[in-house]
């Protein structure tokens, strides 16, 4: 047993107190306290892990156009091409033991031991480890028997290739003669097909041996017109390309046979499992060091181009990516090119405050978890397996929300995509594979919420960016050539559908599920599997959601607002009187005494009401109604919020509802299918806290605002990694509730909607800064204890640098550029390139 040790801080902001703590090597705690794996090096936006046994998988991601990786604190996961369930490079496989297993594996035998520089798959205790995780890529670095090792993964912005730059030191006196081994395990491309169709699998697996390229070729001389190849830059003294004669009889990567002899078996793959693996002898004297490049990398032809005239594959593509990244230099270049990228997306918004984890997390990581989501929606991570779901339609608008400000070009592109899945009534498909964008008819349509996001997402957009022809653009309905109408005419179809579909309460009717996808009020289900978001057995007609009510009024607004921006008098006219009619009906029949009720069920009983025995509080109707300033004059907001802290706050945030489900209500669906505690039964789902900490700025509750912000925002949770589990720089979707027995175990870690509505609600409220349809609105809540905070923020190409005063007269006051300002607006002005703001408090 390795004894490692790690700093944890104490319960005060910014002091870190290092004091020792013992782990063994799989980082189980040896004493019980609490305990952190690792810590953020804020200055090269890095967190660092240094043990590699974290209490679960610590991802992070490579690429960010369109080949993408994920890559564990081991160096576990895969890589794929735009999408991780039809183009999927690499294998992963899945309910594995250990959990990680299979990935970027490097070998190095020196004598009799055999290591890898990111731990896994040998697991030799290494004399050092550490694991950088960074903005788009990973760096592991350790050392054993005085050979020290770098592997730096990366993929570059605008090429198809993933690189890995291994360097490795002889740091003793004495001369070393090691084995390298570079390995990457080919997937056939449909991940589901290569997980399960065997019978075909086994039989079809081709590759193309030349020299120290190994060319994945299976399926080319068919339907395909692509293929992968992994290379390393230096001449080879073996191979191996198929992966039962590189392990050997009841062997694994853990111990593959080649490697244990030091040898290679020159073994081509026909059919089973194709892999490529290459070895190089070396001989480093005292002090040398050794660099090998290795490229993971997709190569595309156009159909008329796959042969070239002699017959052979066509591989010029991939021959010239091969020759772009086989120097030093130009991986260096690359990889500096990545980092300057991501300096310049970051710096749309950068702040300076009184506390280091609130900064770390508005200035690096929740804006890159921002990009991840955007990316990814919840396609692929270490919970989402890339074989299920695609692109989600309310999830990818909610994730426009945090990353617009980012590369706004980027999300006008989606914002078009997403809604060409949208039916002519109004309604939508609820998710689209990356590859093809085409609506995915298996989970079909009916998520009553859906519509909502696009005006959401869209008037983000907007407010960003001040480019209104976006409502122009043509965009047609399921993707059928010839539909097309301006972008505009679906957002009206999409608060139509609302509006035209309510029920016995005057509240929009639910249809297979609102944002909650396991509230499932129309669905009766009794058998095992069934999905309980597409079996449809019984359609009332009649459940109703007092969530999509309060959407309906927040986004209604909205949709109401670029209305008129576009002239459209009558559409104004309609939706508010909608708005109004459906504003009366919460107040009515949807407020239950002390806080919003949750929905009405599909015999018209109440969800969420102090009439319920269980489930008698929810969180979203409270998020959404209070955001939406449901009931205001009769302060609604207001209790609705003191009744939410009463009965769902606990440590790690608000829960989602309480008292958890303890039996399968068949009315209610899914989510009394879940244990109590966990998921959508009363965990904290964190996408819904940031709604809560709007809410709280909104009735004025600044300090309750950031208590809540802190207890379920990673970097501030960091000390307590042993029983968070989850990253600490990234936000995870659920984190177990009071009721549960792992209470504060975070799951669902990185795609999740916390991340864009976490930034939305620290940037937009907590700091105030928010985008109108013509400026900047100014209007920060803040903590006490917080004298001085100064923001940089990019809008519309000019920069805004704003310093604000907490400490002042306690009377609001901006100054901008010298001169008072009597509201707290700042109108765009595309003639200035910066501005100059105070804002006294
Ligand atoms: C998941 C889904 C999201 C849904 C939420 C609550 O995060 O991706 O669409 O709103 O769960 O069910
Ligand atoms: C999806 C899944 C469901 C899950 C939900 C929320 O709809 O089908 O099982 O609980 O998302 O995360």
């Amino acid at each position: 047993m390795q004894i490692l040790f790690a700093f944890f801080n104490s319960s005060k902001y910014n002091e870190y107190v290092s004091e020792i703590v013992f782990v063994d090597t799989y980082g189980h705690l040896l004493g019980g306290k609490p305990m952190k794996y690792g810590y953020f090096d804020d200055k090269n936006r890095e967190y660092v892990i240094t043990v590699p046994g974290t209490p679960l998988p610590w991802i992070n991601y490579l690429g960010r156009n369109d080949m993408y990786g994920l890559i564990s604190n081991t160096a576990g996961g895969y890589t794929f091409y735009k999408d991780a369930k039809l183009r999927r490079l690499t294998r992963f496989r899945y309910n594995n033991v250990p959990r990680d297993f299979g990935g970027r594996y490097y070998y190095i035998k020196d004598g009799n031991t055999i290591w890898n520089p990111s731990y896994m798959p040998c697991q030799t205790e290494l004399d050092s480890y550490t694991c950088r995780h960074g903005l788009g890529y990973s760096i592991f670095e350790s050392s054993k028997n005085e050979i020290s090792s770098s592997l730096l993964c990366f993929i570059p912005l605008n090429d198809n290739v993933e690189i890995h730059k291994l360097v490795l030191k002889n740091n003793s006196s004495k001369l070393k003669t090691i084995n390298i081994y570079g390995t990457t395990e080919w997937c056939l491309y449909n991940a589901v097909d290569d997980s399960s169709n065997f019978q075909r699998n086994y039989n079809i697996g081709e590759v193309e041996i030349d020299k120290n390229t190994i060319y994945h070729i299976t399926e080319y001389r068919e339907r395909r017109n692509h293929f992968s190849f992994f290379n390393v830059n230096r001449d080879i003294d073996g191979f191996d390309s198929d992966l039962d004669t590189f392990v050997g009889k009841m062997n694994s990567w853990t111990n593959p046979e080649a490697v244990l002899k030091g040898t290679s078996f020159s073994s081509k793959a026909s059919g089973w499992s194709p892999i490529a693996a290459f070895r190089n002898d070396v001989k480093l004297q005292p002090g040398e060091e050794i660099t090998l490049i290795y490229l993971l990398g997709y190569s595309e032809n156009d159909k008329e181009d796959k042969y070239l005239a002699d017959g052979s594959i066509n591989k010029k593509k991939a021959v010239a990516l091969i020759e772009k990244y086989s120097t030093l230099e130009s991986v260096n270049q690359a990889l500096a090119d990545l980092a300057q990228q991501w300096k310049k997306d970051l710096s749309t918004y950068q702040i300076s405050s009184p506390n280091k984890k609130f900064d770390r997390m508005i200035n690096i990581w929740n804006q890159y978890q921002c990009m991840t989501t955007y990316n990814l929606s919840r396609s692929a991570s270490y919970f989402e397996s890339g074989m299920g779901r695609g692109m989600g339609f309310r999830d990818s608008c909610q994730d426009i929300l945090g990353f617009v400000h980012i590369i706004p070009e980027k999300a006008r592109e989606r914002i078009i995509d997403i809604a060409s899945i949208q039916f002519e009534d109004g309604s939508t498909y609820h998710q689209y594979q990356p590859l093809n964008k085409k609506g995915n008819a298996d989970v079909g349509s009916g998520f009553n919420d859906d519509p909502l996001w696009l005006v959401a997402c869209t008037s983000a957009y907007i407010k960003e960016t001040g480019d209104l022809s976006i409502l122009n653009e043509q965009v047609p309905f399921n993707n059928i050539l010839g539909s097309e109408v301006p972008l505009f005419e679906h957002l009206t179809r999409s608060v139509n559908y609302i509006s035209e579909n309510r029920g016995p309460h005057g509240l929009p009717l639910i249809g297979r599920a609102d944002w909650n996808d396991c509230l499932n009020l129309n669905c009766f289900s009794l058998s095992p599997g069934e999905s309980f978001q597409t079996a449809s057995n019984y359609d009332s007609h009649k459940a109703e959601s007092v969530f999509i009510a309060g959407m309906f009024v927040l986004y209604g607004k909205e949709y109401c607002e670029l209305a008129k921006l576009m002239n459209k008098e009558k559409e104004v006219r309609e939706i508010s009187r909608a708005i109004n009619e459906i504003e009366k009906s919460v107040i009515k029949n949807g407020w239950d005494g002390k806080w919003y009720l949750r929905a009405y069920d599909a015999f018209e009983n109440k969800v969420g009401s102090k009439e319920n025995e269980e489930g008698k509080i929810f969180i979203e109707p409270q998020g959404m109604c209070a955001m939406a300033g449901i009931g205001e004059s009769f302060e609604m907001p207001k209790q609705a919020i003191e009744s939410l802290e009463k009965y769902l706050l606990c440590d790690y945030g608000v829960q989602l509802l309480t008292p958890c489900y303890s039996k399968y209500h068949i009315e209610l669906g899914e989510i009394t299918t879940y244990p109590p505690g966990y998921k959508e039964n009363g965990s904290v789902f964190c996408h819904t806290n940031p709604w809560i900490v709007i809410a709280e700025t909104l009735v004025g509750n600044n300090e309750k605002a950031f208590e809540i912000y802190k207890k379920y925002t990673p970097s501030f949770i960091e000390n307590i990694s042993n029983i968070h589990r989850s990253e600490p720089y990234v936000y995870c979707q659920t984190i177990a509730g009071k009721e549960a027995q792992n209470y504060g175990e975070g799951k669902n870690s990185w795609l999740t909607g916390t991340a864009s509505w976490s930034f939305v609600a620290a940037s937009q409220s907590i700091l105030g800064i928010q985008p109108t349809y013509d400026g900047l609105i100014i209007n920060p809540h803040l903590l006490k204890e917080f004298d001085k905070v100064k923001v940089v923020r990019t809008f519309r190409g000019v920069v805004y640098t704003i310093n604000i005063l907490n400490k002042y007269s306690g009377i609001y006051k901006m100054i901008v550029d010298g001169v008072e300002s009597k509201d707290k607006f700042i109108k765009y002005d595309n003639k200035k390139t910066t501005v100059d703001v105070e804002i006294r408090l």
